[in-house]
């Protein structure tokens, strides 16, 4: 039986995959093991904090159900995320910036006509939101799947709430723009959130003195036949917590001026008696052939 030293054994790990068939999944799996290797060496890690590596891998593994995604929530947490979206656009040519995904992308977005109210008369200050897809030539997209969600008053999602069992999703939904390429909605204006701090994640964050914040959002992927999908927020001008998002996902791009407005009717010509927010956004498209994530499936 072959005995290996430190150097030895990464080379021989390396080269047990060498008869990878697939060249990508050989590049992968060979990096990977080169990472994991260095990682090991230049700390010096203890048995006790690698059987604590794979608890805390195992327990997040355990928190994802069908509406939750702690693995997800990881990768945000340790930059991950932002780090894949960075070296896959970076050639944007004046399409809209990208950002994170985020762990609650999750069960219906059910496609609602123009206008629809999205909070479902949830409690929250009254905000309207009219946006446009076009291409970087400016020409109108219509025939584009445009999915959204965001957090309610309270700075939770529907999913994770217990009332979503039986009601279903609210503060989420699907748009197809007009001919001119708008769509717009009323809602509520979303507040800056914790990410959620009962499972492993938030153990990290605690554990390493960072706040859960991320600042006010609505999330937005838009889809369209021949272009790049679009997966990105829009962040909330005036936010405190624009300049430590926890999850790295702020671009200076996407943060929008929410004007506070006292017509007594929103833009639709819906009345309103009471202060309310416009939310207005242009998003331009790059043709390509990605393909979009599907939301997680709700049980
Ligand atoms: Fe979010």
């Amino acid at each position: 039986m072959a005995q290996f030293d430190e150097a030895g054994l990464t080379a021989e790990v390396i080269r047990s995959f060498q008869s990878t068939p697939n060249p990508r999944l050989k590049t992968l799996v060979t990096e990977l093991v080169k990472s994991l290797h260095d990682y090991v060496q230049r700390t010096n890690l203890t048995f006790e904090e690698w059987n604590y590596a794979i608890e805390f891998l195992t327990r997040t593994g355990q928190t994802c159900t069908p509406v939750r995604q702690e693995f997800i929530l990881l990768s945000d947490v340790l930059g991950v995320s932002m780090l894949v979206d960075a070296v896959n656009h970076r050639e944007r040519e004046g399409a809209t910036e990208t950002t994170v995904l985020g762990p609650f992308y999750v069960g219906e977005h059910k496609p609602l006509p123009h206008g629809s109210d999205i909070s479902l008369g949830d409690p929250g200050e009254p905000m309207f939101v009219t946006a446009r897809v076009t291409d970087l030539a400016g020409k109108p997209l219509k025939n584009v799947r445009v999915d959204v969600w965001h957090a309610d008053d309270d700075g939770f999602y529907d999913s994770q709430k217990e009332s979503y069992a039986t009601q279903g999703p609210s503060m989420r939904a699907r748009f197809t723009p007009d001919d001119d390429g708008r769509f717009y909605f009323r809602t509520i204006l979303p507040c800056s959130y914790p990410i959620p701090m009962d499972g492993p994640v938030g153990d990290l964050i605690r554990a390493s003195d960072r706040h859960p914040m991320r600042p006010a959002h609505v999330h937005f992927l838009v889809e369209a036949p021949g272009y790049d999908p679009l997966i990105t927020h829009v962040f909330i001008d005036g936010d405190k917590y624009l300049r430590s998002d926890v999850v790295f996902g702020v671009k200076d791009e996407l943060i929008a001026k929410v004007e506070r407005r006292t017509e007594p009717k929103l833009p639709d010509g819906t009345p309103v008696d009471r202060p309310w927010h416009l939310m207005s956004y242009e998003f331009h498209l790059k043709p390509g052939e990605g393909v979009a994530p599907k939301p997680m499936a709700a049980e």
